[in-house]
């Protein structure tokens, strides 16, 4: 990784330009909470390598990873000669860079969203504007595809605030659905921080989120952060807590919700809805619109990613940090990254919409405007 090289560290924010707009500056998420450090990837092909390997992560933010990147080859290829490149060249870069991204990971459909976003842009601008044009028309969309997802983990938070009990509240979540995973306030954490910023006490609590230990590792880090109540626990103490009566709601973000409203998320999602529903619990799935997939009709169809073994092994390798964990030589591991918790177990989605609540079908398709009378 030549073209990748260290920064100090800064604000947590998972991705963003360099000054002069021809670089990405980004938090490499797989050293915390241990070390701040930001990458400057230089390349699209860096770029894949962090949303891959987790450097970045969380489906939102994925998206706008992946669509800055989309628009730094664009502007980089135009660049590198003195020459202006031809437009069959800027037309097969792009391509191929777009290609190259959307491969990185499959389950999160704010990647694909993102990218036909940009797919769009490079089309209109090719057609008619100049290479230089093309490239700053593609930086414009990648910068409102962050913005917009700012604006929609803000909305996302007052429609979610609504569902905390002002008087104090144990709020449970897996995974990282927080600032981390987005262009923002994060989705699932949203409504939190919005909580706490109202001086609500909320307690939250952090599944560790086995095998790679985003809620240990990423929650709990960013929450600290924020001045909010943070406790770990292991994903198999979710149960113990609920019977406990420490828990008053569960609330998860989301890397694909299908039409009907099964939500593909962080593996151990689904166990937790089904704990949630034994105890009487509000299960709540928070997202912005753009995780929504429309041409899934059902989580059967969402295509689920499974990763290397060895995270299973091993835990996340930082320098022996979670490491040794181990599993004999010669024994098999299954790693799926996400599960499906079907529609049937979620109370209600929070949305940049508002709250969503069953029959998810037509609820989803008059927030994505596909609902009766909206043609749009
Ligand atoms: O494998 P990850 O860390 O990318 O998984 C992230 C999640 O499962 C999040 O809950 C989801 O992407 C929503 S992020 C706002």
């Amino acid at each position: 990784m030549d073209d990748i090289e260290l920064l100090p560290s800064e604000i947590p924010v998972p991705v963003r330009w360099t000054s002069d707009g021809r670089a990405l500056d980004l938090l490499d998420q797989t050293l915390l909470p241990r070390e701040e450090r930001f990458l400057r990837l230089k390349t699209v092909e860096s770029v894949a390598e962090a949303i891959s390997s987790l450097r970045v992560r969380g489906a939102p933010a994925i998206g706008i990873a992946a669509a800055m990147g989309l628009a730094m080859g664009t502007l980089l290829r135009i660049e590198a000669d003195p020459e202006p490149p031809s437009r069959s060249q800027l037309v097969n870069g792009f391509r191929e860079d777009a290609d190259l991204l959307r491969g990185t990971r499959p389950t999160a459909v704010n990647l694909p969203w993102a990218l036909a976003r940009m797919e769009r842009v490079f089309k209109e601008s090719v057609s008619r504007g100049s290479p230089s044009e093309v490239g700053d028309a593609l930086a414009r969309e990648a910068d409102l595809i962050a913005a917009e997802d700012r604006e929609m983990c803000r909305r996302i938070g007052e429609a979610g605030v609504e569902l905390i009990p002002e008087n104090g509240a144990g709020v449970l979540t897996h995974c990282n659905a927080g600032a981390l995973a987005t262009g923002g306030i994060g989705t699932a954490l949203a409504p939190v921080y919005t909580a706490h910023a109202r001086g609500y006490p909320v307690r939250l609590f952090a599944d560790e989120t086995r095998p790679l230990l985003q809620g240990a590792r990423l929650t709990a880090w960013e929450a600290r952060r924020a001045g909010v109540d943070v406790t770990v626990i292991t994903d198999s103490m979710a149960g113990a807590l609920m019977k406990e009566g420490a828990i008053n709601l569960v609330i998860v973000g989301a890397d694909r919700v299908a039409a009907n409203g099964d939500v593909a998320n962080k593996i151990g999602t689904y166990p937790l809805a089904v704990l949630a529903k034994h105890h009487g619990l509000p299960f709540y799935v928070a997202l912005p619109r753009s995780t929504f997939d429309p041409e899934a009709p059902d989580g059967g169809r969402i295509p689920i990613e499974v990763r290397d073994g060895i995270e299973v092994r091993n835990g996340i390798e930082v320098e022996g940090a979670f490491d040794g964990r181990g599993v004999p030589d010669g024994v098999g591991v299954w790693n799926p990254a996400f599960d499906v918790t079907p529609a049937a177990l979620v109370t209600a989605f929070v949305t940049d919409g508002g709250v969503l609540r069953p029959p998810f079908g037509p609820a989803v398709a008059s927030l994505l405007g596909t609902g009766p009378g909206n043609t749009a």
